[in-house]
């Protein structure tokens, strides 16, 4: 479907040709006077200086010829030279009417339809996932979603990190703690144990552990890396010991991730990119493009315009051995391979900025990407806690994910519990879904690139730009249309009606936005303008709601008229929440 505002901009444009200018000045916007009109055409301005006319005589040219339209209620010129229009509330409606039998609302499938892999998440193995990692997840998610309803092919990738030195830290603990395990003993040839040596819990205590040892005992770190090293190289001890970390970790990450509602179609990591390494840097040696420096072997990627110093990428270092970009390098290799991506996505702390300016750039020299493969980084700022700097724990650790969400939920319930008398259970379930609600739209609600902070009040909070506000007015909709329905016919085909107050139609006017919404927030990587619109839309409802008798309304024609607009903004909202990454409850 043809998005509103061009439709309204064709009519304008053909206006301003009839009166012989430019069609080019008929370009219409919303307006910035709501209480004049509600869109507006800037053109009359722009032509006066080609037409050497005052801009008001342009404008009006233009519109005496729409006088007669009848997609307009009111169009008229006024000084120095605006357009001003008030579209016909027939229009409106048909217009709704159509968005309303249109599979997507009136989106259109893209008109070109690509491949896109989304790499995020990004967890590292065995490490607990903390705050840190729930940006990538939350932000992924969505572009994933926004992406996919669009109609593109989308693949979600968690790109574990599973090869670093938190490998061979762990190994090396454990063999500390344990050296009577099979794992370290040289001569073994038998079958490993299926069983893994250690619980989630256990793992998660040995990490940091192992990780302060070797910030004060280089001994212990040197031994670290030479296990990492051992372990790339194939020992086959440590790699049993790498396949129950593995296994025990991704339960537990799996765990996590649902419990976000997140979900990855391809649960890939960073070792898989290992066995095509050594053909690409043959490859980037044989193309004069992968020379040594210092012991070294780079690749040079900086440009004529760089404003600041673009390093080399590293692709061997002095030791032999690998680097995050060498994997990310070869990662891309097998994603071509076994994908043919049209674009890739990364949704990582934009602190990396600079490690991704220098892969894209690599592998764009080297040609392991097509010419018009899109490679994009969308690079998420910090999220703070209330003093300005990164979140913590009240006693300054890292905190973990589940506290975080276990604080939100238990924030939820007891505003649920202060002035409801649900259930205990329900209770806690209805707190579990609003404060998800909390979490994601906190989020995403600001711009991905800006730091933020976090603030469980505010995002708790059922007034204001939140979450549970969203969640409410869905609530509310549902309640009115589950009510009309105990008394009506259900079964009924609901029909719009042309709006009769000015708070319905500006309701029906945000409707009419989604299409544009939707494509914008999919072109620009931006959840936040899905945000932006739910909340205007869910004010537009609230405000008609307050002003308009719906479950007394006498007129039955009328009635249903309000039940098919009020259901339709049900369905707008609980669509664009789904492309946030959360749901409504059925009452709260
Ligand atoms: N594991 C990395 C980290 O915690 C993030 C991975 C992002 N994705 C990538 N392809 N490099 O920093």
């Amino acid at each position: 479907m043809k998005k509103l505002m061009n439709l309204i901009a064709g009519e304008v444009s053909k206006a301003f040709a009839d009166a012989g200018y430019d069609a080019s000045y008929g370009k219409v916007t919303v307006s910035n006077r709501p209480d004049l009109c509600e869109y507006q055409c800037n053109g009359a301005m722009a032509g006066a200086k080609a037409y050497h006319k005052a801009p008001i005589m342009i404008a009006n040219d233009v519109v005496a010829k729409l006088q007669e339209n009848d997609m307009f209620e009111e169009i008229s010129a006024v000084k120095p030279g605006f357009i001003n229009i008030k579209l016909s509330g027939n229009f409106v409606t048909n217009y709704l009417t159509a968005m309303q039998q249109s599979e997507k609302f009136g989106l259109d499938e893209p008109e070109q339809k690509e491949t896109i892999i989304i790499d995020y998440g990004g967890p590292n193995v065995a490490k607990p996932l903390h705050v840190g990692h729930l940006r990538s997840a939350i932000i992924g998610e969505s572009i994933k979603r926004i992406n996919r309803y669009q109609g593109h092919n989308v693949i979600g990738d968690v790109h574990l990190g599973d090869w670093g030195l938190q490998m061979g830290l762990i190994i090396e603990e454990l063999k500390d703690r344990k050296p009577e395990l099979c794992y370290f003993e040289e001569s073994y040839t038998g079958e490993y144990p299926s069983e893994a040596p250690f619980t989630i819990s256990e793992l998660e205590e040995i990490y940091p552990c192992a990780s302060a040892k070797s910030k004060v005992d280089e001994a212990f770190k040197e031994r670290a890396h030479e296990a990492t090293f051992q372990l790339q190289k194939g020992v086959r001890g440590y790699k049993a010991l790498w396949n129950h970390i593995m296994n025990v970790s991704v339960t537990d990450l799996k765990k996590n991730y649902s419990n976000l509602n997140v979900e990855f179609d391809l649960w890939k990591k960073e070792s898989d990119a290992q066995p095509y390494i050594p053909d690409m840097i043959e490859m980037m040696k044989e193309k004069n493009l992968a020379y040594m420096s210092d012991g070294a072997l780079v690749v040079d990627v900086k440009e004529e315009n760089d404003t600041k110093e673009v390093p080399p990428c590293i692709l061997i270092k002095s030791d032999g051995a690998t680097l995050y970009s060498t994997t990310d390098l070869a990662t891309i290799v097998e994603r071509m391979k076994l994908f043919q991506p049209t674009e890739i996505i990364y949704v990582v702390d934009k602190r990396q900025e600079m490690h991704f300016t220098q892969v894209f750039r690599c592998s764009r020299k080297a040609g392991t990407v097509k010419e018009d493969t899109k490679l994009k980084f969308l690079g998420f700022g910090t999220m703070n806690g209330k003093d300005g700097k990164p979140f913590k724990t009240r006693d300054g650790g890292v905190m973990r994910l589940e506290t975080l969400i276990a604080e939100i939920n238990q924030a939820v319930y007891e505003k649920i519990m202060e002035n409801r008398t649900v259930s205990e259970e329900e209770a806690r379930n209805t707190a579990k879904i609003i404060g998800l609600s909390a979490i994601k739209y906190g989020d995403l609600s600001n711009q991905a690139s800006k730091d933020y902070v976090f603030d469980v009040e505010r995002f708790t909070s059922f007034e204001g730009n939140t979450g549970p506000y969203i969640l409410y007015t869905i609530v509310r909709i549902k309640s009115i249309i589950k009510k009309y329905k105990e008394i009506n016919d259900a079964a009924k085909a609901f029909t719009l009606l042309p709006p009769v107050s000015a708070s319905e139609k500006a309701l029906m006017l945000e409707l009419t936005k989604f299409n544009e919404v939707i494509e914008q927030s999919a072109a620009e990587l931006a959840p936040h303008k899905i945000c932006a619109y739910i909340y205007e839309l869910a004010n537009k409802f609230n405000s008609f709601y307050h002003e308009t008798k719906i479950l007394s309304e006498e007129d039955k024609e009328k009635q249903a008229g309000y039940i098919a607009l009020i259901s339709l903004t049900q369905q707008i909202l609980e669509t664009c929440i789904d492309l946030l990454g959360f749901e409504a409850p059925e009452r709260m």
